[in-house]
């Protein structure tokens, strides 16, 4: 049984956990999120303060976790730290303050991407949610199709040619009044929705024609989207009418999560995975999953979704990414770095022959 504290700083979620277990038997034993409300003020991360912001949590949010699980620092085997991507400085705050502390605790360390950290997420709450899956990983920085044949093996399939998927949830929110983050705000608000809605929206990324292959087969777009958005709103003039936005929100989300839908159904039928495994903050989007479970039902495919504490950011999957690389040997050296952007480990050739 290995034990591994984990620390995430990639974003504006300060956050620490510990994981114990072996290999897919890994439970949480716990987990502190602690996130910058201060954001919400100026609509979206401002880099500087979340770095500043993380400095001042770092320590207490670890203590916290350790408290928790009823650990000393002396009884975790490693110490995994998110190194990248992300902002680089907040990134860095745990990165520093992870490899202080496993030297100070003469224990290893060990670097995670933080998107292979989101494709172990719902592993922990959902024993079966492992490999081979077809991955949609969407949150207000990445959209992405992974297929996932096995742990520390990705082939990445399609992504966005524009906008994250949350962050079109984002620029909508905010162009129909709603406060940030905008995905829950868009997400209740397309729920009140009643009756013929006026709006359709187009799907660029949905040709019929296209055939694996072609670049766009699995890539997706929501700048034109959210382009309709904005058309839409300008036409109802000043004063958007409860009833106007509700419709409006709601052709959004159903362009949206039609794309997705349409895309994960492509990658699960090219490489004929059983699961399809979703993560990131966009995974909370109940239409989202209701929509892939409706159009995945029948055809011997489960969808997993994480809950709304493990789809965003945290530090128990960064733990849980963190183990499987500790029982395959790994260790970071003291010089671990940050970076904004780095390639996920254990990359495949994007090759479309399945296997
Ligand atoms: O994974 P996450 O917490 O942070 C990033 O790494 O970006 O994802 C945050 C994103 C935001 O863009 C937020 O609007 C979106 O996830 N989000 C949602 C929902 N809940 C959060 N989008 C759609 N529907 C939701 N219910
Ligand atoms: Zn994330």
């Amino acid at each position: 049984m290995t034990r591994i504290l984990g620390i995430e700083t990639s974003c504006d979620e300060t956050s620490a956990a510990v994981v114990e277990g072996t290999g897919d038997a890994a439970r949480i034993r716990s987990l502190v999120i602690l996130s910058q409300d201060v954001h919400r003020i100026f609509g979206g991360v401002v880099p500087e303060i979340a770095s500043r912001a993380h400095v001042t949590a770092v320590v207490p949010v670890v203590e916290q976790a350790l408290r928790d699980a009823e650990l000393m620092l002396a009884e975790v085997d490693a110490i995994a730290v998110t190194h990248a991507p992300g902002l680089v400085g907040a990134l860095l705050v745990g990165v520093s303050f992870g490899k202080a502390l496993a030297f100070a605790a003469g224990r290893p360390v060990v670097g995670v991407h933080h998107l292979e950290g989101h494709l172990f997420a719902t592993a922990l709450e959902h024993p079966d949610a492992v490999p081979p899956f077809t991955a949609l990983l969407v949150s207000g920085g990445h959209t992405l199709l992974i297929d996932v044949p096995a742990w520390g093996e990705y082939r990445l399939l399609g992504g966005t040619r524009d906008d994250a998927a949350g962050e079109a949830f984002d620029k909508v929110a905010k162009l129909l009044g709603l406060p940030y983050p905008g995905g829950p705000h868009v997400e209740r608000t397309a729920a009140t929705s009643e009756g013929a809605n006026p709006h359709r929206f187009s799907r660029p990324m949905l040709r019929r024609d296209q055939r694996p292959g072609d670049a766009d087969y699995y890539d997706v777009s929501f700048s034109g989207l959210k382009t309709a958005v904005l058309h839409a709103v300008r036409a109802a003039g000043d004063g958007l009418p409860d009833r106007e936005r509700a419709h409006i929100a709601r052709a959004f989300q159903d362009a949206l999560v039609e794309t997705l839908v349409e895309k994960t159904v492509r990658a699960v039928a090219r490489h004929r995975r059983p699961r399809v495994v979703l993560g990131g903050g966009v995974a909370c989007n109940g239409a989202l999953a209701a929509a892939m479970r409706a159009r995945l039902a029948g055809r011997g495919t489960t969808v997993y979704a994480p809950s709304v504490r493990l789809a965003t950011d945290n530090a128990a999957m960064i733990a849980r990414a963190g183990l499987f690389r500790f029982e395959r040997g790994e260790r970071a050296p003291l010089s671990l770095n940050a970076f904004a952007s780095l390639p996920i480990p254990g990359l495949l050739p994007a090759s479309h022959d399945p296997r």
